[in-house]
């Protein structure tokens, strides 16, 4: 078994502990109660962006009590023919967005560019209002300006694992979440 006082080591690299079980725990379930006193009337749709965001998606929506729906997208970008270069689309959506009040929920924002592509999509899609919610944040490296409204914990600029995040496909299966040794 594996307690949070040993390092793991995944393909070449080692990870040591960082955020233990209980203090994720705390921050998500702070963000639950926030959503459901904020979006109470709004009716909102969750969107999941996977892979990475399962773990806290399955977290956060067990004590989120509103009337929702969720549903899990994967983002694709692919080179466009057009002029305007990438073109994002989002793999497995089936709802009608339109007028919807949608929140994104993601693993971690990096730099911003995952948030900035859904935006995009989304916007064209007519929803009444975008709303982000991710598990981790790094302000370090986010050079964007879209709001991002609900933050479970801030981090420096460092890589990490766990609690769903992968190094190479590696580690999402982790409890608790894990930096670079
Ligand atoms: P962004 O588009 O730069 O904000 O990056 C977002 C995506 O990069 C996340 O959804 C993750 O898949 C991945 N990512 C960013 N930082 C980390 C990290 O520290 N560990 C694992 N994956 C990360």
């Amino acid at each position: 078994m594996l307690c949070m006082s040993q390092t793991v080591t995944l393909k070449d690299k080692t990870f040591k502990p960082y955020i233990p079980q209980q203090k994720i725990a705390e921050a998500v379930n702070t963000l639950a109660q926030k959503i459901n006193e904020d979006l109470k009337n709004d009716f909102p749709l969750f969107l999941v962006v996977l892979n990475g965001s399962f773990m806290f998606a399955s977290d956060l929506l067990k004590e989120v009590t509103i009337p929702c729906q969720i549903s899990f997208i994967k983002v694709a970008s692919y080179h466009g023919t057009s002029s305007s270069g990438n073109v994002t689309e989002l793999i497995g959506l089936t709802e009608e967005l339109e007028n919807r009040t949608v929140v994104i929920i993601e693993d971690i924002v990096d730099t911003g560019t995952t948030i900035e592509r859904l935006y995009e999509v989304l916007t064209r899609k007519h929803v009444k209002k975008i709303v982000t919610a991710t598990a981790l944040l790094k302000p370090e490296a986010y050079k964007k300006s879209y709001k991002i409204d609900y933050i479970g914990l801030e981090i420096p600029n460092a890589f990490v694992v766990g609690y769903g995040l992968d190094y190479d496909g590696l580690g999402r299966n982790l409890k608790e979440i894990y930096v670079l040794a």
